[in-house]
């Protein structure tokens, strides 16, 4: 039995780009997923496929982070730009070894995302690329008037300038970015960052540290300490895994324990975001920094049959439950966290969508991102939560409406919810998506197995609601009242 309590005070926005999306070159998220080229059957905008455009676009994808990821600290953007037949082919090293052709580069980046709707985040190569390629990059998307890089983007096809909001200064510095120090990339980042010019003053480039793995705490506090003042956000990469980083677990047909050791592993963004916000709070109380959480989601083992290094897993509504989990936890902290980005929007990892070929189909997670989604830039709401052990909720309100969003991730006990509210209620909608057994899923053959229905039998009489929230579900409730 689970009880929540409005209140009409309000907490702070959600913004919405704490449901932003991830697209690196990696596997079949970029090729085949987004792009298939101009000349494919596949019914494709300037070689974008329209059917998973069109799919994003019902999810209002705010913000899409590219080109990586780890492939960010290998890609040289003069690879990726001009004629196609021009240019360079290279190893993927870090996905696969597969050949990358290069002909999705910073043009076609931004063509999508002028298709989706969504600003750009562009990711930055610190690990094996010079200040100048950098600073180059940035004056090529977004220098509006006579220079060398802006008259290079005219004779190839765009005179005008693009938006940046988001740039990446590295990624994963630690690691596959460069296996750095702490304090040797404070100096880098404070190097590089200098270069990354504001060249539009209506519009200044958020710059991005690039923040700790997981629970690196010295990290974060030796980033803080020496170039907080740089930066407009430092980043945070934390995956859910349903075992040890070295044991990659299936992503179907696995035991009960793994569903619980999954969603524990995701539930632990709780304790990361709060330790890592109280370090950030000594070096920047007045929450200035953005805690950016610009990787999360499942890894779990790849798909048998499919490429190791291409990252490809199924996704049931066990992901579901994490990513509606999640997002909750992300909503809990408006005051720092100001961007997240799903890894990843196509066909890797914790993906929205999975392509076969011209087929495509929807996963669980999309439909929590679509269900949730009047939650991006609603104010978040004070209320008194009394949840059950399995149960996690969020309350926003937008244009006079509130969305009550919940998941019940118990296997088998149904949670009796009531929520009562200051005003009066007018009315009252409920959707929900539901697993009937732990890896219920899409796939080609079934692509409508889980989906969100009515939800049926909701209750509401004065101040009051009453739903039964079944286990294993996400529920969102759409509640109207004479406030
Ligand atoms: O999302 C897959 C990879 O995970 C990214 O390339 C890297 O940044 C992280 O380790």
């Amino acid at each position: 039995m689970s009880k929540i309590i409005v209140h009409n005070q309000q907490r702070g926005k959600i913004s919405k780009y704490i449901y932003g999306q991830f697209s690196e070159h990696l596997g079949r998220c970029i090729y085949e997923g987004l792009w298939v080229g101009e000349k494919s059957n596949i019914p494709n905008v300037k070689g974008i496929r329209s059917d998973v455009v069109q799919a994003l676009r019902e999810i209002n994808v705010p913000v899409l982070r590219w080109p990586g990821g780890c492939f960010a600290d290998e890609y040289h953007w003069r690879d990726g730009i001009g004629s196609k037949d021009n240019r360079k082919k290279i190893v993927n090293t870090n996905w696969g070894g597969v050949v990358e052709n290069n002909h999705f580069g910073t043009h076609e980046f931004f063509e999508l995302c002028r298709q989706l709707g969504a600003e750009a985040y562009i990711n930055g190569n610190v690990g094996s690329g010079t200040v100048q390629e950098m600073s180059e990059w940035v004056e090529y998307m977004t220098f509006d008037g006579i220079s060398p890089m802006a008259d290079l983007r005219t004779k190839n096809g765009h005179p005008d300038p693009w938006r940046v909001k988001f740039f990446g200064v590295g990624n994963e510095s630690w690691g596959c970015g460069g296996n750095m120090r702490p304090e040797y990339y404070a100096d880098l980042y404070r190097r590089y960052q200098t270069f990354v010019r504001n060249y539009d003053g209506n519009n200044p480039i958020y710059k991005i540290a690039s923040g700790p793995n997981i629970d690196d705490y010295n990290w974060m506090d030796v980033l803080m300490k020496n170039a907080a003042p740089y930066m407009d956000g430092i980043s945070l990469h934390h995956y859910a895994l349903a075992s040890e980083w070295e044991d990659k677990r299936p992503a179907l047909g696995f035991p009960e324990k793994e569903w619980f050791s999954l969603i524990n592993s995701a539930k632990k963004m709780e304790e990361l975001i709060s330790k890592h916000s109280s370090i950030m709070n000594k070096y920047d109380p007045d929450k200035r920094v953005g805690l950016i959480v610009d990787e999360w989601g499942t890894w779990l083992a790849t798909e048998p049959g499919t490429n190791p290094g291409f990252l490809y897993q199924q996704n049931t509504i066990r992901d579901a439950m994490v990513a509606a989990i999640t997002l909750h936890i992300f909503q809990n902290h408006t005051d720092r966290v100001q961007m997240a980005n799903i890894a990843q929007m196509v066909n890797v990892l914790q993906a929205m969508i999975l392509t076969d070929g011209e087929a495509m189909i929807k996963t669980p997670t999309y439909y929590v991102f679509k269900m949730f989604k009047d939650h991006q830039d609603a104010i978040s709401v004070d209320a008194d939560k009394e949840l059950s052990e399995m149960t996690s909720a969020s309350v926003s309100e937008k244009n006079g409406e509130y969305l009550v969003s919940l998941c019940n991730y118990s296997l088998n006990a149904a949670d009796d919810l009531q929520i009562s509210f200051n005003e009066s209620i007018i009315s009252v909608t409920g959707e929900i998506l539901k697993g009937e057994v732990m890896d219920q899923h899409n796939d080609f053959d079934q692509p409508d197995a889980v989906s969100p229905q009515v939800l049926e039998n909701i209750q509401s009489l004065e101040h009051n609601i009453s739903v039964v929230i079944p286990s294993m579900s996400v529920v969102t409730l759409h509640v109207k009242t004479t406030k």
